[in-house]
C-alpha cells in the first residue's frame, strides 16, 4: 500500500492535512519569534481570565485536566497550582520545552506531551481545554476533534474553548468551503456556528467575550470567545 492510497476517512483527512503548511514547523518559528510575531502574549506565565474566573467562582471542580495545544504551559501550570493533575499536549518541540522550564521554575508537576492532539489515546478527564488550538485547525478536522472530546471526557465532564470571534476582525472570516483556498491566519467563530458544532454532545454552560482588565491574568484578548461546555 502506498502512503498516496486513500482507503480510510483518516487517509483523507491525512491527504487534506498535507496540502496544507506544515503546521508544527510553523508553530516551531512562531515560538522562536514570539515576541516579534505575538505581541498579545506578552505575559506567556498568566492564565485566561475565563480560566480563573471557573476555578475561583467553584464553576468547575476537576480533578484531571487535559488542554490541547498547550503552547508554552500558562493554563497548563495554572490549573496544577488550583491542585488538578494536568496532562498538556502541543505539536511544537519549541513550545513544550519552554512549557516544561516554566513549570519545573513554578514548582509543578505537569505531564507535557509534545504530539498532535490527534495522536493521542482513550484515557479520559473531567475537564478538557483548548485555548487558541482549535481555530487553527482545518475544518475537516473538526470531525475527529469533536470525536476525541467525546472519547476523553468522563461523563458529565466539561471542555473549555478559548477561540476567535467573528465580527472582530482578528482573524480569517470564511466558509468552511473557503477556507481551503484563501490564505489563512485562524479561523473566527460565531456562536451559531460554534453550537452547531458542539451542540449535539454538549450544553452551553455559559458562552460569552474575553474580559480584559482582570488582574492576573492574560491581556489583550477581548476579540475572543470564551465558552464553557458540558458533556450530556
Ligand atoms: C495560538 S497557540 C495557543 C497556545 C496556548 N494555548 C496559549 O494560549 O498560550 C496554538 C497552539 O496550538 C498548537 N497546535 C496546533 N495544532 C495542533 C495539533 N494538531 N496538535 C497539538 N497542538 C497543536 C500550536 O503548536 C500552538 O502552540
Amino acid at each position: 500500500m502506498s502512503k498516496q492510497d486513500i482507503l480510510t476517512v483518516e487517509d483523507v483527512f491525512c491527504m487534506l492535512d498535507s496540502k496544507l503548511a506544515d503546521q508544527a514547523k510553523q508553530w516551531d518559528n512562531f515560538y522562536s519569534e514570539r515576541w516579534a510575531k505575538a505581541p498579545f502574549i506578552i505575559h506567556p506565565e498568566l492564565p485566561d481570565e475565563n480560566i480563573k474566573e471557573y476555578f475561583s467562582s467553584g464553576l468547575i471542580t476537576p480533578k484531571t485536566v487535559l488542554e490541547l495545544g498547550c503552547g508554552e504551559g500558562r493554563n497548563a501550570v495554572y490549573m496544577a497550582r488550583q491542585g488538578c493533575e494536568v496532562t498538556a499536549v502541543d505539536l511544537s518541540e519549541a513550545a513544550i520545552d519552554n512549557a516544561k522550564t516554566f513549570s519545573k521554575n513554578s514548582n509543578c508537576n505537569v505531564n507535557f506531551i509534545c504530539a498532535s492532539i490527534f495522536e493521542l489515546g482513550n484515557k479520559t478527564y473531567d475537564f478538557v481545554y483548548d485555548s487558541g488550538c482549535f481555530h487553527h485547525l482545518p475544518p475537516h478536522r473538526r470531525i475527529t476533534y469533536v470525536e476525541l472530546l467525546r472519547r476523553t471526557l468522563n461523563q458529565g465532564g466539561y471542555f473549555g474553548l478559548t477561540c476567535f470571534a467573528w465580527g472582530d476582525k482578528c482573524a480569517d472570516e470564511v466558509t468552511d468551503w473557503e477556507y481551503y483556498e484563501k490564505r489563512r491566519v485562524g479561523v473566527a467563530f460565531t456562536k451559531e456556528k460554534l453550537e452547531q458544532i458542539f451542540c449535539e454532545d454538549f450544553e452551553v454552560v455559559e458562552m460569552r467575550k474575553y474580559k480584559d482588565g482582570k488582574e492576573g491574568t492574560l491581556q489583550g484578548l477581548g476579540f475572543m470567545w470564551t465558552a464553557l461546555f458540558k458533556k450530556k
